[in-house]
């Protein structure tokens, strides 16, 4: 068990103060040495206006050897706290006074991948949230910005490449073959932002004119043997920075900007300033070794990075109740980043849709279950439990419904007066949202401030509930728009929100109809936002009279302008209007969505199949695939139906068999009917040209991968070979790893017998390339569960946690098999024999003995164990009491746990 742990007591957003001291300056030197570095500190510390001579000084600490304190050079007595903090009961008395220390800490040994470890013979750090004073004592704390300098000295031969943030200031050998390097970072930082590296790499390099006409260095450095899959990762932070300077005014403040890939990383990629620290999984790429969908999630991460650059590093949080400011804002760049990099508008929309997608199957859930939180939580025990996706993606919604309300041009005005004010600081959430709106005195934002940031402060998604009343005669349509919320942990009566709602009406010819309220002199244009503030409030639409005898159909939260759900009461028939007809394509997707959740819903009660889609469905699916001038991205979104666990969000008691059954069905169902559409769709979209991961592209071999697995489903219905022999064919020599990938999907989705060889095949072409072993472990874990012989895949996952090319140790490996498995594979994890339960326990408290971040990540697979059906309710529940019961377990597995018991 970690020595030194913190005590886990509660911490409150509410008991928030200013620090009583402060670091100017930094500077440290590094003895590096996998067993024990020796950490050297010099610290100018200045003491607050507000705190009296004398005040006792706690710097924190953890995991730490101190070897020596010296104030003003004169030693000083100290003591320490249980967790491993350090206090100085009589510090210099004078304002600022200059503290020395030398401590020591054991890289090799730090599994946690927090603070200063090793990882394939090379030194990495990663300090966010608080894994600095793992390095050595100091105020860890996000408002606490200094000045550093920096000396590595290392073994030059084993570690050729010293790095650190900032600017390289001097280089040179040392004696014993060591060598030193010395960084400086001109720019005040708070500590979560340190970074260093020791390694033996390489680097990928590139120099760049900025608009501004000043050069700057790139570089990404990858290990030997890695750098031809450096090129997309480049690519893409050069068109980062020239976004960013395109968009928002905002350009590099830094001669120099380094990427570092490491394979043993908890989380993605860290913005540290000038040294972004990433995980291997979002650098390299190449098309034999990458999918599509990671080429796209290099960009997205490699733009979300250096966005920190202003929204987190020049700009950052006062305390980590803030997160949010950072991370909603960003990933909010990042998404418009990724918007506009994909070219055209439908593109756009694709991009749209995949980012809701997201939000409604990770967020959503996590919003009605023991951890729902606020966007700026109130509390935590560990805040690595709180980077979720409701502060990264909910996050972003809030941002982008702020940006709605003020308009795009409204929102640059806003962000020039942020930076304006806050340039340098550690700020709130409150400082945001008040700068967005005091750039926009007159924008339904200012005038709803204080309401609007209940979106900050009340957990929950909110429901949303449209109706219309319809005036033939006087071509009038009235809109009722309601919304309420349901309680949340600690939050049991909510506010009523600030809601836009982008919509348009059309009439039933298709035809967008121009909008009027009542009251106005003219209409104006065919789409608006409405703003829903108050619990329930009523528009009324005049001059329809041409919209036909059954009135308008209303096309509601266009682009999903806000994260609710949405009851829009609308039928079949009008559902299928909008999928034909919608000029909105986030509301044409949603459409079909519907139409396809709508049938599995109904078939759910009861025990009974589910019955022929009707002819009409049919039809209009049809149509959307075989539409001229429509993406093949939206095509294959539009008709992949909504995934077990989305079905399962929307009902009381889930029962993850009947729903798995159900869903096999309707796939089954939509491989016959459009069988001959689907072959078409196989042959239309097969690329001869060489590969680029555009939208295009991508767009192309995402809907042929979704034919050719309703193409092998079908065949292995039916008994046919042709199409299992040539998916197979696929596997061995595809163009390119998302073709292969797909292809071994569908033999596997489509339970075809060729699925074992193909994993074979795959698992020898992988050549030991990590990467694509991850994808290995991962289609195992997501293999469909044949509906003739269940329990299949659970016992496949214990033993490939005993096969050679698996390690708990590596958390993309544990991500990749397990996240997989009990989040991805329902049918396969929730079972009557409890299979998949005992597993996720074993893991956990196997985690929880080094990696604690990763154990309560895979901790929350069963947080939601209450709102499953007899048998597994009881099955899952007893699970989580056992990891609960352990005598040693992390405050982070602790507070998951916990929550999930007690709610
Ligand atoms: N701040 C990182 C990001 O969002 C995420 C991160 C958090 C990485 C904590 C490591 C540790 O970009
Ligand atoms: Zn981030």
């Amino acid at each position: 068990m970690r020595e030194g742990q913190a005590p886990t007591g509660l911490i409150r957003r509410e008991d928030y103060s200013a620090p009583a001291y402060r670091i100017l300056s930094v500077d440290l030197t590094f003895d590096l040495d996998p067993a024990k570095t020796l950490v050297g500190s010099k610290l100018r510390i200045t003491r607050d206006a507000a705190t009296p001579a004398g005040t006792p000084l706690r710097l924190d600490g953890e995991g730490l050897s101190l070897l020596r304190c010296l104030g003003d050079g004169e030693s000083l007595s100290f003591r320490h706290e249980e967790g491993g903090a350090l206090i100085i009961d009589n510090p210099p008395a004078a304002e600022t006074f200059t503290l020395e220390i030398r401590n020591t800490c054991a890289p090799e040994k730090n599994l946690e991948l927090s603070g200063l470890y090793t990882s394939g013979g090379g030194f990495f750090t990663q300090c966010e949230a608080e894994g600095f004073r793992r390095i050595t004592y100091f105020l860890d704390r996000p408002d606490v910005m200094a000045v550093y300098s920096v000396t590595l000295r290392a073994d030059k031969a084993k570690y050729p490449v010293l790095l650190s943030n900032g600017n390289l200031v001097e280089q040179g050998s040392l004696d014993n073959g060591r060598h030193y390097a010395k960084w400086h970072d001109p720019f005040p930082k708070p500590a979560y932002l340190f970074a260093l590296v020791a390694a033996d790499l390489v680097c990928r390099e590139q120099k760049i004119t900025s608009r501004a006409g000043k050069e700057h260095l790139l570089q990404v450095y990858v290990r030997r043997g890695d750098l031809g899959k450096t090129e997309h990762a480049m690519a893409s932070l050069i068109a980062s920075v020239a976004w960013d300077e395109a968009r928002f005014g905002l350009s590099l403040d830094l001669e120099r900007f380094m990427i570092v890939a490491v394979s043993d990383f908890n989380m993605g990629a860290m913005e540290n300033k000038g040294l972004n620290i990433f995980n291997t999984k979002y650098v390299l790429a190449s098309p034999a070794t990458a999918t599509d969908a990671d080429f796209a999630g290099i960009e997205s991460v490699v733009g979300h990075e250096y966005f920190h650059n202003w929204t987190g590093n020049r700009i950052t949080c006062r305390d980590w109740f803030q997160l949010s400011l950072k991370e909603g804002l960003t990933v909010y760049r990042d998404q418009e980043f990724s918007m506009d990099m994909a070219g055209s508008a439908s593109a756009a929309a694709v991009q749209r849709i995949g980012d809701v997608k997201r939000l409604r199957e990770f967020q959503f859930p996590e919003d009605s279950g023991p951890m729902a939180h606020p966007v700026r939580p109130d509390s935590y025990v560990e805040i690595n439990n709180f980077y979720t996706t409701t502060v990264y993606e909910k996050g972003a919604e809030v941002v982008r419904m702020q940006d709605t309300l003020v308009g795009r041009a409204g929102f640059r005005r806003g962000m020039d007066l942020y930076f304006q004010r806050h340039d340098g600081q550690a700020v709130t959430c409150d400082d945001f949202a008040q700068a967005i709106a005091d750039a926009n005195p007159d924008s339904p934002l200012a005038a709803n401030l204080a309401q609007f940031k209940h979106w900050y402060a009340q957990a929950g998604t909110p429901r949303l509930s449209a109706r219309t009343r319809w005036d033939a005669t006087a071509g009038r349509l009235r809109l009722t728009l309601t919304q309420s919320a349901l309680p949340s942990p600690g939050q049991a009566d909510k506010q009523a929100f600030v809601i836009p709602v982008r919509l348009g009406l059309l009439a039933r010819d298709g035809r967008a109809l121009p909008l009027q309220l009542d009251g106005e002199a003219a209409p104006a244009g065919t789409e608006r936002v409405l703003v829903l503030s108050a619990t329930e409030q009523s528009f009324d639409f005049v001059g329809l009279g041409d919209a036909g005898e059954a009135g308008p159909v209303p096309s509601l939260l266009r682009g999903f302008s806000a994260p609710v759900v949405l009851d829009d009461g609308l039928d079949s028939a009008e559902r299928l209007l909008l999928l034909r007809h919608d000029a909105d394509a986030f509301n044409r997707w949603e459409a079909a969505q519907r139409l396809l959740q709508e049938l599995l819903l109904a078939a759910l009660p009861g025990d009974g199949d589910l019955p022929a889609l009707d002819e009409a469905l049919v039809e209009a699916l049809r149509a959307v695939l075989r539409e001229d001038g429509l993406d093949a991205a939206f095509k294959e979104l539009a008709l992949t139906p909504p995934i077990e666990s989305v079905i399962a969000e929307q009902v009381e008691a889930v029962d993850p068999q009947r729903i798995h059954r159900l869903r096999e069905q309707l796939r089954a169902q939509l491989a016959e009917r459009l069988h001959a559409d689907w072959a078409w769709a196989w042959d239309a979209h097969q690329l001869r040209e060489g590969y680029r991961p555009d939208a295009h592209q991508s767009g192309c071999r995402a809907l042929a991968n979704l034919a050719l697995q309703m193409l092998v489903l079908h065949a292995v219905a039916h008994g046919d070979e042709v199409w299992p022999g040539r998916a197979y064919q696929r596997v061995k020599d595809g163009g390119c790893m998302t073709e292969r990938l797909g292809a071994l999907l569908a033999l596997v989705h489509g339970g075809s017998a060729l699925a074992g060889a193909a994993l074979e095949r795959f698992h020898a072409d992988a050549r030991g390339d990590d990467l694509v072993l991850d994808k290995w472990f991962a289609i195992q874990a997501a293999a469909t569960e044949p509906l003739g012989a269940p329990g299949s895949v659970a016992p496949r996952i214990r033993a490939l946690l005993q096969h050679p090319d698996f390690s708990l140790k590596n958390p993309n490996r544990v991500r990749n098999l397990i996240s997989t498995f009990c989040r991805d594979n329902p049918a396969a994890f929730h079972r009557a024999d409890a299979g998949g339960y005992v597993l996720w326990a074993d893991v956990v408290l196997a985690l929880d003995a080094f990696n604690p971040q990763i154990a309560a990540r895979i901790a929350r697979h069963l947080e939601r164990w209450r709102v499953l059906a007899e048998p597994w309710r009881s099955a899952a529940r007893e699970a989580v009491a056992r990891v609960a019961g352990h005598p040693r377990l992390s405050a982070d597995v602790r507070e998951i746990v916990g929550k999930a018991l007690d709610a």
